[in-house]
């Protein structure tokens, strides 16, 4: 039987895993956030002490973790039967996860982790390269972003909301460096499909990004 995909990419901080987990909520289908199996592995390296510049030791890790996810109204991850959740959301964890996004044997291995989410009755996929790379079959696909002011701007409201300290110029250059990794980078770079629809969530509420994802697939 058919699978329907609904692919949505885009930088980080533009709402992707918000809005994605409204859409599978309402379609009922499943729901692959693929940022958080490059943060997973970002903490496994971290807990294993391993180097960077080590590709074996990083490629073998990502073949060897097992990731287990409950999505509820919060994803829970967890690491080779650990809850990692609470590191996952880190900007250190996702500095990490976006450098060794860079190498082509890591994403390779983690390609099929992937997929596999891919199950009837459908799936809702949130990433960099899910509409060009993983899933390039889905029927429906969007690329979502927003200006880096508007993206920094939610991130520090989080961060002040969750009483952690913030400075709005720092997480403006954050983003805008991961952005860069992510565009640059050879394999795989953040891009957006030809078939896919476009919307700058700059000004607009979730509600109204819901709304017209939802409207795409109907
Ligand atoms: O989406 P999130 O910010 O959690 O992703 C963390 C990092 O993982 C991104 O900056 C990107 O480098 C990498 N990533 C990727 N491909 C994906 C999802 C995430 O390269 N499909």
């Amino acid at each position: 039987m058919h699978t329907p995909v609904l692919t949505i990419d885009g930088p980080s901080g533009a709402g992707k895993g918000t809005v994605s987990r409204l859409v599978a909520k309402k379609l009922g289908w499943h729901y692959l956030d693929s940022g958080s199996i490059y943060r997973s592995l970002a903490i496994a390296l971290q807990k294993a002490y391993i180097d960077l510049t080590n590709i074996n030791d990083i490629v073998k890790i990502a073949h060897d973790m097992e990731l287990e996810f409950e999505c509820g109204d919060e994803l829970i991850v967890k690491l080779n039967g650990e809850n990692i959740t609470n590191q996952l959301n880190l900007e250190s964890t996702g500095s990490i996860a976006s450098q060794i996004a860079t190498l082509a044997d890591v994403r390779q291995v983690l390609l099929q982790k992937q997929q596999d989410f891919k199950r009837l009755p459908g799936l809702v996929a949130d990433g960099r390269d899910m509409g060009t790379v993983v899933f390039p079959e889905a029927e429906n696909k969007v690329f979502l972003t927003a200006s880096s002011l508007k993206r920094a701007e939610r991130r520090y409201k989080q961060l002040i909301g969750k009483e952690i300290d913030a400075n709005l110029v720092q997480i403006k250059k954050d983003i805008e460096a991961r952005d860069r990794r992510d565009m640059e980078r050879e394999i795989a770079p953040l891009a957006m499909s030809n078939t896919a629809l476009y919307i700058d969530s700059s000004d607009m509420t979730i509600d109204e990004v819901v709304e017209e994802v939802l409207n795409l697939i109907q």
